[in-house]
C-alpha cells in the first residue's frame, strides 16, 4: 500500500460517515504566540473544541501536517521524523465512544487490512473525579472478539506486564491527552480528556529501534523496547481544566490522531518509516547522486535518513511561506537545510543535491497538498549555495583552530557562528566526532555579552525616537505579558492565553472569561499595567525546567508534551509581576512602554473575550 492511497482510504472512510474533508492547516499556528509550530492534529482545533462554531459542521476529518522541532536531534533512527502527518477526525459535540472505538477498529482492521492480533489498546483506568473509561474498553473487547481474536482485559500492567491481554487499563500519565500533558500540568482553561490508544506488535525481534530489545514477560506495550509502536490516538476530550479541578466542556469531542505513516509501516510490516513509498523518489535521487545505497552502513544510512527527513519538513515549511533566517521559524527552515548539507558531505557529495531531492517530495504530495509548488526549489537552491560558501570558510577556521590547540572552547564556537554564520551545532558535530564536547555555557554566555551589546544600541536607537517597526512591537508585546497578569488579577486564575497577534499600532489578545468585563474591571486592569510601566522593573529571561517554572508559578501555555522533552522552557520575568513562558522578545525596562490604553474589550468565541489596547509614547 501507499502512502497517498492510505491517506485517502482514511478520509472517504470517515466522509463515508458524514464528515467534512477540510484541508490541512499551516504549519505556523495563527495567532498562537506559544507555540512556533503545528505540532499535532489538535492544534488548529482548539477553538472548536472549545465550543467555537466550525463552519464544516460538526464532523471533520483532515490530515494535519506537523512539525515538531525537538526532533531534529533524534532524526536518524528508523522511526523518528520532524515533519508527519497526522490523519484526523473529529466529533464537535456530535458522535461519542459508541462511534468512535468500533470505527477505528473497522478502520484499521476491515479496510487497511492489519492483523487484529498484532493490535493492542490502552484505556484510561480513572482517578477519584473522573471515572474508570469501561465504555471504550467495552467496545473493544467486542470487536476483537467480533474477529475471533481474543481479547482478555488486564488491570496492572504497569507492575505486571501484559499476562496475556489486549486491552489495558492505565492511568492519566499514559492515558489521558492534552497540549500540555497530564492533568496537573494542564493551566486552567485547558481542554483535555481520556483517551485509547492503539499500539501495533512489530514482534519481539523487529522494533522499531535498530537496537530493540524485547524484555520479557513484564514488558508492556507501552515500553520503550520498540516492539511496538503506537499508531493512534482517540481522545475523548470532554473536559476543560478549572482552577480547582474540571468542569465538562459545552460539548463532548472526539480527538483521533494517527500517524499516517506508522500506520503504513504497520500496514507494510517494515519497522522502518523510510521504507515507505513516500521516501522512494528522494532515496533514488540520493542515491544516484552519492553512489551509496540506503541500508549498506549504518553511518551511511543515518545520514540518508537526515537528509531526507530534514529536506522534507524544509519542502513543507517553505510551501508554507517559512523561509530561511536566523530566528523564529525560518531559523529551523536554515538549520535543517544547513544540516542536510552537512550530512550529504558526510556522503561524499560535494554538488547541489537538496533541491533535487525536494523536487522529489513536491511530486510525492502535491495532490495531497497543492501548496506545494516548484518555487520551493529556489529558496532552496539559495540557501544551499549561500551554506556552500559559509561551510567552506567554516570548516577551514575549524581546522584551523582545532589544529592550533587540539580543542574547541564555547567562545571559538561563538567566533565561528559570529564570523562564518557555522552553526553551534556544527561545530558539536565537528567537535564530537574528534570525542570532545563543545562547551555551550560559554557560547551562551558570549552570544548573551553580544546580545546585550547590540540591544544597547537599538537603545539608544530608540531612545532618539528612531524607533523602528520591531521595537512598537516589542512594546506591545511586552505590554501583552503585563495584560495577561494584570486580567488575572482582576478577573480570577481560569483567566488564560488563547491567541495573540500584534502589530506595531495595537496588541490585542484573546483570553478564557465568559462574561463582558466591567467598566470597573477595564479601568482596574488599565491601572495595574500602567502601574507595573511606571515602577520601571527590569525584564529578564531564564531557561528553566518545566517543573521549577511552575515552582515558581510561571503562566502560559507549556506547549505540548514533546515540547517538554526539550528539558527547558523560557520563562520571562517582568519584575516581579508577571512570570510568563514565552520566546521573546521583549524590551529591557518597563518604562519603556508608555501610558497603556485598552481601546476594545469584546467576545471572541465561546468563553473567549478579546482586547485590544495601545502604548502611548514612553515619558
Ligand atoms: N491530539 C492527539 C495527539 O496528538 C490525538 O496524540
Amino acid at each position: 500500500m501507499k502512502a497517498n492511497e492510505l491517506r485517502r482510504k482514511y478520509l472517504d472512510f470517515f466522509k463515508e460517515k458524514g464528515h467534512s474533508e477540510i484541508p490541512s492547516a499551516s504549519l505556523v499556528p495563527e495567532n498562537d504566540p506559544t507555540t512556533l509550530f503545528t505540532g499535532s492534529g489538535m492544534q488548529p482545533m482548539v477553538p472548536y473544541l472549545l465550543g467555537e462554531e466550525h463552519a464544516s459542521g460538526n464532523r471533520i476529518t483532515d490530515s494535519q501536517k506537523c512539525f515538531r522541532s525537538q526532533d531534529i536531534e533524534e532524526v536518524g533512527d528508523n522511526r523518528h521524523t520532524t515533519f508527519f502527518e497526522m490523519l484526523g477526525n473529529w466529533s464537535l459535540g456530535d458522535y461519542f465512544k459508541d462511534e468512535q472505538i468500533p470505527w477505528m477498529f473497522d478502520f484499521l482492521i476491515k479496510e487497511v487490512g492489519l492483523d487484529a492480533s498484532r493490535l493492542y489498546v490502552t484505556v484510561f483506568s480513572g482517578n477519584s473525579k473522573i471515572d474508570r473509561d469501561e465504555v471504550s474498553a467495552g467496545h473493544w473487547q467486542n470487536k476483537f472478539t467480533e474477529v475471533g481474536v481474543d481479547a482478555k482485559i488486564v488491570d496492572d500492567a504497569e507492575s505486571n506486564g501484559m499476562q496475556g491481554g489486549r486491552i489495558f487499563y492505565y492511568d492519566e500519565k499514559e492515558n489521558w491527552w492534552s497540549r500540555t500533558g497530564m492533568p496537573e500540568n494542564m493551566p486552567s482553561g485547558e481542554p483535555g480528556g481520556p483517551d485509547s490508544e492503539m499500539f501495533w506488535d512489530f514482534g519481539e525481534h523487529h522494533g522499531l529501534h535498530e537496537s530493540s530489545q524485547w524484555k520479557g514477560e513484564h514488558c508492556q506495550v507501552t515500553c520503550e523496547c520498540g516492539r511496538f509502536i503506537e499508531i493512534g490516538n482517540n481522545v475523548f476530550m470532554e473536559y476543560q481544566k478549572t482552577d480547582d479541578g474540571f468542569e465538562s466542556l459545552p460539548n463532548k469531542n472526539v480527538d483521533f490522531g494517527g500517524g499516517l505513516e506508522r500506520i503504513l509501516a504497520a500496514k507494510l510490516d517494515a519497522p522502518d518509516v523510510f521504507m515507505t513509498d513516500l521516501f522512494d523518489g528522494a532515496k533514488k535521487v540520493i542515491e544516484q547522486v552519492s553512489g551509496r545505497v540506503y541500508g549498506d552502513d549504518i553511518k551511511d544510512t543515518y545520514a540518508f535518513r537526515v537528509i531526507l527527513d530534514h529536506v522534507r519538513a524544509a519542502t513543507f515549511l517553505i510551501g508554507d511561506n517559512v523561509f530561511p533566517a536566523n530566528k523564529d521559524q525560518g531559523y529551523f527552515v536554515r538549520r535543517l537545510l544547513r544540516r542536510s548539507v552537512r550530512f550529504a558531505r558526510q556522503l561524499g557529495v560535494r554538488d547541489s543535491l537538496l533541491s533535487a531531492v525536494a523536487k522529489t517530495y513536491i511530486e510525492t504530495y502535491k495532490e495531497a497538498y497543492p501548496e506545494l509548488s516548484e518555487k520551493i526549489l529556489d529558496e532552496i537552491e539559495k540557501e544551499e549555495i549561500k551554506f556552500a560558501k559559509t561551510l567552506e570558510k567554516g570548516l577551514r577556521e575549524f581546522k584551523k583552530v582545532w589544529d592550533k590547540s587540539g580543542s574547541i572552547s564555547g567562545k571559538d564556537a561563538f567566533d565561528l557562528y559570529q564570523t562564518y554564520g557555522f552553526p553551534l551545532e556544527l561545530t558539536e558535530e565537528l567537535a564530537q566526532e574528534e570525542g570532545q564536547d563543545v562547551d555551550r555555557e560559554m557560547f551562551k554566555k558570549e552570544f548573551q555579552k553580544h546580545k546585550d551589546l547590540s540591544r544597547a544600541g537599538a537603545q539608544q536607537k530608540f531612545k532618539g525616537g528612531l524607533a523602528d517597526d520591531s521595537a512598537e512591537s516589542t512594546r506591545l508585546h511586552t505590554a501583552t505579558h503585563l495584560l495577561h497578569q494584570a486580567l488575572r488579577t482582576v478577573l480570577g486564575d481560569h483567566v488564560a492565553q488563547r491567541g495573540s497577534n500584534i502589530t506595531k499600532e495595537r496588541l490585542r489578545f484573546d483570553f478564557s472569561h465568559d462574561e463582558k468585563m466591567t467598566d470597573e474591571e477595564k479601568v482596574e486592569v488599565e491601572r495595574l499595567v500602567n502601574e507595573q510601566i511606571k515602577a520601571a522593573y527590569p525584564v529578564h529571561f531564564e531557561l528553566l525546567g518545566v517543573d521549577e517554572a511552575k515552582e515558581r508559578g510561571a503562566i502560559g501555555l507549556f506547549e505540548d508534551k514533546y515540547a517538554q522533552m526539550e528539558g527547558k522552557v523560557k520563562v520571562y520575568f517582568v519584575g516581579d509581576y508577571s512570570k510568563e513562558i514565552c520566546g521573546g522578545p521583549h524590551v529591557e525596562n518597563t518604562s519603556e512602554l508608555g501610558q497603556f490604553k485598552i481601546k476594545k474589550e469584546q467576545a471572541s468565541s465561546a468563553g473567549v473575550r478579546r482586547i485590544k489596547a495601545i502604548l502611548g509614547d514612553p515619558q
